[in-house]
Order: C-alpha cells, then sequence, then structure tokens
C-alpha cells in the first residue's frame, strides 16, 4: 500500500514530509477545533518537563501547515504538494477498523483556491484506490461554505435546533449549544429522521463558495469519477472550508469510512500565519484501506528463484542474483535439495526457477524453469536477464 501510494502520488509531483509525532498541545487545540470530539476527548496529553503540555499527533494536517508556515514553505515555487505515511493516535474506544494508535497516508495541496486542485488532489486517491485493488468504495462530497456564509447557515441550525435538540440525543443536545454543525454528523439512529428535515448548507451557499462546489463537481464529472453529494456530510475537524469528501466501504462495518479530507482555506491563519495558504488534503485510514482490499494485489511477486546445487553453485548464483537484482528483478536464492527448492519456488510464486549445477557451471548455460508452463531452457546468463526482463514487462 505504502509504496504505491509512493508512486502514484509521486506521479502527481507530491513529495514526502514527516513532521514529528510529538507536538505542543496548543497546535491541536487551535487547528483541529476546542469543541472538537478529538480534542476535547481523544487526544494524549501530557506535561512536559518544563511544565509545556505535549500532545501525540491525533492527525497530521495541523502538523503539516505548522511546518509549512515554520519553514517557510510559501516562498517555494508553485503549490506545495506533501504526502505523509505514519501513526496518528487517538483515545476512542477500540472497535473493528478502530484504534488508539492507527496508521495514515495522507496528502495535502498547500498555495492554491482552485477547484481544479480539489479534483486533481480526488483523482490522485482514486488512482490510488484502482492502484491497490479497492472495489466496491463510494466518494461523498459536500461544500460547507467558508467563513462569510457559514456563520449564518449555524446561527440558523441554532434556530430550529431550540425546538428540535430536545427530541435528539444527549451528544446532540450538547452539540446544539456548543457545535450545531456536528449535530449532522450524529450517527444515532432514532436522530436521523429528525436530522435529515434540518436545513441543509448546500441552500445557504455564498455566490463564490457554490461556484467553487460546482467547479470541482464538473471537473470530477470531466473524468468520469462516480461521486454522491452528502449534504451533511460536514466533518469532524473545524478546519475544513468549502469541499469536504469521506470514502466509504461496505466491508467496513460501522467505521465504514476509509478517507476523509477537504479543503481548509483558513487553517494557516488560525495558526497564526500572516500569509494566506489555502490548502485540500485527506487522509486514508491504512488499517482500513488493509482491510477493505481483498486477495493481495500489487505484491510483487518473486521473479527468480535460483536453486544452487554444491558450493561452487552456491558462490556463482550469489553473483547472478547480485546482477539480476541490479535490474530490478526480485530474487531469491535457495540452498538444499533441488526437490525442496522447487516446492520453495512454487509457494512463494515464483515466475522462474534457475538450476545451477555442475555441468551447467562446466557449460555456462542454465536450466530456467518457467514455473507457469513447466517449459524448461539451457540459456545463458544474459538469456536470462532478458528472458526474465520481457516476463515482468508483459
Ligand atoms: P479524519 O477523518 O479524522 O481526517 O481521519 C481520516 C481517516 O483516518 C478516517 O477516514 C479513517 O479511515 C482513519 N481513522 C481515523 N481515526 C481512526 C482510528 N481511531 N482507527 C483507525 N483509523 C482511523 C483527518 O485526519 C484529516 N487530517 C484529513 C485531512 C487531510 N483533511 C485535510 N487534509
Amino acid at each position: 500500500m505504502e509504496s504505491a501510494a509512493r508512486a502514484v502520488f509521486g506521479a502527481y509531483n507530491y513529495h514526502e514530509i514527516r513532521t514529528p509525532i510529538l507536538e505542543e498541545t496548543q497546535l491541536f487545540a487551535r487547528g483541529v477545533g476546542e469543541e472538537t470530539d478529538i480534542v476535547t476527548k481523544e487526544m494524549y496529553t501530557f506535561e512536559d518537563r518544563d511544565g509545556s503540555s505535549l500532545t501525540l499527533r491525533p492527525e497530521n494536517t495541523a502538523s503539516v501547515i505548522r511546518a509549512y508556515i515554520e519553514h517557510r514553505l510559501d516562498q517555494r515555487p508553485g503549490v506545495q504538494k506533501l504526502y505523509y505515511i505514519g501513526p496518528m493516535f487517538r483515545r476512542e474506544r477500540p472497535q473493528k477498523g478502530r484504534y488508539r494508535q492507527f496508521f495514515q497516508i495522507g496528502a495535502e495541496a498547500i498555495g492554491s483556491e482552485s477547484p481544479a486542485v480539489d479534483a486533481e488532489a480526488i483523482e490522485m486517491v482514486v488512482e490510488f484506490f484502482r492502484r491497490v485493488g479497492l472495489e466496491g468504495f463510494r466518494l461523498l462530497i459536500n461544500s460547507v461554505g467558508d467563513g462569510n456564509c457559514r456563520p449564518a447557515y449555524i446561527e440558523r441550525l441554532r434556530e430550529e435546533l431550540k425546538t428540535a435538540a430536545p427530541r435528539l440525543c444527549g451528544d446532540c443536545q450538547r452539540r446544539a449549544a456548543t457545535n450545531p454543525l456536528r449535530v449532522l454528523d450524529c450517527k444515532v439512529e432514532a436522530d436521523q429522521a429528525i436530522i435529515d428535515a434540518l436545513p441543509g448548507i448546500a441552500d445557504h451557499l455564498c455566490e463564490p463558495c457554490r461556484a467553487h462546489f460546482e467547479a470541482v463537481k464538473g471537473f470530477l464529472d470531466d473524468r468520469g469519477i462516480a461521486y454522491e453529494v452528502k449534504p451533511r456530510l460536514v466533518r469532524g475537524l473545524d478546519y475544513y472550508m468549502r469541499t469536504t469528501f469521506e470514502v466509504v466501504h461496505g466491508a467496513l462495518g460501522a467505521q465504514n469510512a476509509v478517507l476523509g479530507g477537504g479543503r481548509y482555506d483558513g487553517l494557516a491563519e488560525s495558526l497564526g500565519s500572516k500569509v494566506h495558504a489555502p490548502g485540500i488534503g485527506f487522509s486514508i485510514g491504512e488499517d482500513r484501506l488493509v482491510m477493505s482490499v481483498e486477495g493481495e494485489p500489487g505484491r510483487v511477486a518473486l521473479d527468480l528463484l535460483i536453486a544452487p546445487m554444491g558450493e561452487a553453485a552456491l558462490r556463482r548464483a550469489a553473483v547472478m542474483a547480485r546482477d539480476l537484482r541490479r535490474t530490478g528483478l526480485v530474487v531469491e536464492v535457495a540452498e538444499g535439495k533441488l526437490k525442496r527448492a522447487m516446492e520453495l519456488a512454487n509457494k512463494l510464486g515464483a515466475r522462474f526457477a534457475l538450476i545451477v549445477g555442475e555441468n551447467e557451471l562446466a557449460a555456462g548455460r542454465y536450466a530456467l524453469k518457467n514455473m507457469t508452463t513447466g517449459e524448461q531452457r539451457e540459456l545463458t546468463p544474459d538469456e536470462i536477464a532478458a528472458t526474465l526482463a520481457a516476463a515482468r514487462n508483459r
């Protein structure tokens, strides 16, 4: 999964960034939001020896933006496209697909407000899912507006919740007062009909936000990427603005989101940046992705297993293996009896097996066996390299 992410993201000109596992607690309180579940109840926070407060990162977008500001990445040319792979920590109730230490593969494009960048990020993740063989996923998208139109929508929601909230669950009653948007996230079955009847954000977007959302959808349509508009998709972090999206997968049960993402045009400023650094990104739950992908597509098969018969053959085999590995082929050398070596070649799914015995050493030609067809040919090392390369490219 990780090497596929590196390859696909690399093709879109994303580069890896590694941020610290620990950050100052303030970063997440300000970035993710004081009232969010993550900050109020899920962070692993502790006091450092000097009395400052540190937190194991619950997510990485705030950290990436911190690094962007601190290291003046805005002065580099072009949109900064960064990806990361690593552990995150949230003190949630563990269950299938939900862990206290979990892995994310994420990407952030910083420095552009263009809806084309949103669409490119979404396209990239769809291409990545294709590459790793994820099937049957659904892409959900929404717009949550911006600082211009959202406050009025939240006020409207607050008004409606005055009458609706008493019929909702306890969490929702609390959210109605502290963070009304979060009510839309509620998963409690009995609340759903009531929440569906609340006013939707789509009808409250200002003109620039509406145009942005239309443009994103248009770009996705151009690419033939299927999506569903979910007006209630507000996401659990406060930094989102305009585009939000999630990918859900049926294999996962209750914790069905494999990915969450969106645009966060005001995040840098809320972390103290003087430069405007609009961005969009996503994080894939790597644990959940692995659970969702059936079988083992993308596994690098063994190109060749070399079976040397005896000491002199082993020495020759070792050098041949090195030369073939230099060309990018995956090669294993297995000492021992020929029969055992062939069994191992089968078990490891090797494409070819090469027998290096005394006769072969003397003749300078070796028996290359195609493990799929059973065909065996005596070839020189150059012919062997050519045959393996051709088979790999097919
Ligand atoms: P998030 O929705 O909080 O977004 O997390 C993204 C993904 O991480 C989820 O969809 C899920 O697959 C996985 N995940 C979250 N919590 C857990 C857990 N306890 N156990 C296993 N997997 C989990 C973010 O983290 C944002 N930083 C995404 C983003 C990037 N937005 C813009 N850029």
